[in-house]
C-alpha cells in the first residue's frame, strides 16, 4: 500500500514546555499510526522532544539550518549541531525563507547538499505567488526551484529527498489549492523530475501538498495521485488537528 508522509511545521510557535506536551499527546495518539509522521518545532525547543519522541514512530525534523558545518556564522544552527540532538529531517526553502529572510535557489541548495552529506533528509519547499500565477509563471517557477534546489544531487541521494509544494497563497490563508489544481503542480513536479532523474525515479519521489490542510480537506487532498504527504502549518500546532490529518484514513 501506498504510505503518506504527514508533516507538521511548527513555525516560530511554542515554548519548551508547550512543545514536550504537544509532542506527548501526539505520540500517545498516533501510536499506531501507519504513515511516516514528523515533527519540526522551534530550534530551541528540539532537544527537549527529542526526548518525547525516542522510541515513537514519529520523526523529529528542524524548520532550517545553516549553510555551513561550523564556523563564524552568527545566529546560523548547524547541521552537526541538529544531527548531534537527534534531528533526522530538515525543512528547507520554506516560502517564508525565501521571502522574509530573502533564501534563493543557491543557498537552499547548499543546505540540501549539506543535509544530505550528513545523512538528513531534507524536504525542499517549492511554490508560487499569487502574482506568478497569475502571470502565468507558475511552471517557470516551480521548474526552477526544484532544479536549482537539486543541483548536484545524484540519483542516489534522491531518495533521501522530499519535495513540499507550498502555494504561497494557500498558506495560512485558509485558501487551500483545490486537489485537482494541486494534483496538476505535482504532476508537473514530476515531470520535471523525471527529466533530471527518469521516470522511475520520479514516480518514487514523495511530493507533499502545503497550504491550509485541516482535518476536512486531508482525505480529498490525499486521495489524488500525485499527493503523497502533506505539509500542514497552524493545523499542526494542536493534537486535535493533527491526529485527525494524520489518521486520515
Ligand atoms: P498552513 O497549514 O498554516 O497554511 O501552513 C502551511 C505551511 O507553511 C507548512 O509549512
Amino acid at each position: 500500500m501506498r504510505s503518506y508522509y504527514i508533516a507538521g511545521n511548527w513555525k516560530m510557535h511554542k515554548t519548551v514546555s508547550e512543545s514536550v506536551a504537544l509532542a506527548k499527546e501526539l505520540k500517545a495518539q498516533l501510536a499506531g499510526c501507519k504513515e511516516k509522521l514528523l515533527v519540526a518545532p522551534a530550534f530551541t525547543s528540539l532537544a527537549a522532544v527529542a526526548e518525547v519522541l525516542k522510541g515513537s514512530n514519529i520523526v523529529l525534523g528542524a524548520q532550517n539550518m545553516g549553510p555551513e558545518e561550523q564556523g563564524a556564522h552568527t545566529g546560523e544552527v548547524s547541521v552537526l549541531m541538529l544531527k548531534d540532538i537527534g534531528v533526522r529531517a530538515v525543512i528547507l526553502g520554506h516560502s517564508e525563507r525565501r521571502h522574509s529572510y530573502l533564501e534563493g535557489d543557491t543557498l537552499i541548495n547548499k543546505k540540501v547538499l549539506l543535509a544530505l552529506k550528513h545523512g538528513i533528509e531534507p524536504i525542499l519547499c517549492v511554490g508560487e505567488t499569487l502574482e506568478e500565477r497569475e502571470a502565468g509563471k507558475l511552471e517557470s517557477v516551480i521548474g526552477t526551484q526544484v532544479k536549482e534546489g537539486l543541483k548536484g544531487v545524484d540519483a542516489a541521494a534522491l531518495k533521501a529527498v522530499t519535495i513540499a509544494y507550498e502555494p504561497v497563497w494557500a498558506i495560512g490563508t485558509g485558501k487551500t489549492a483545490t486537489p485537482e489544481d494541486a494534483d496538476a503542480v505535482h504532476a508537473y513536479i514530476r515531470k520535471v523530475l523525471a527529466g533530471l532523474y527518469g521516470e522511475v525515479a520520479s514516480k518514487a519521489m514523495c511530493i507533499q501538498y502545503g497550504g491550509s490542510v485541516k482535518p476536512d480537506n486531508a482525505a480529498q487532498l490525499m486521495a489524488k495521485p500525485n499527493i503523497d504527504g502533506a505539509l500542514v502549518g497552524g493545523a499542526a500546532l494542536k493534537a486535535e488537528s493533527f491526529a485527525p490529518i494524520a489518521l486520515f484514513r
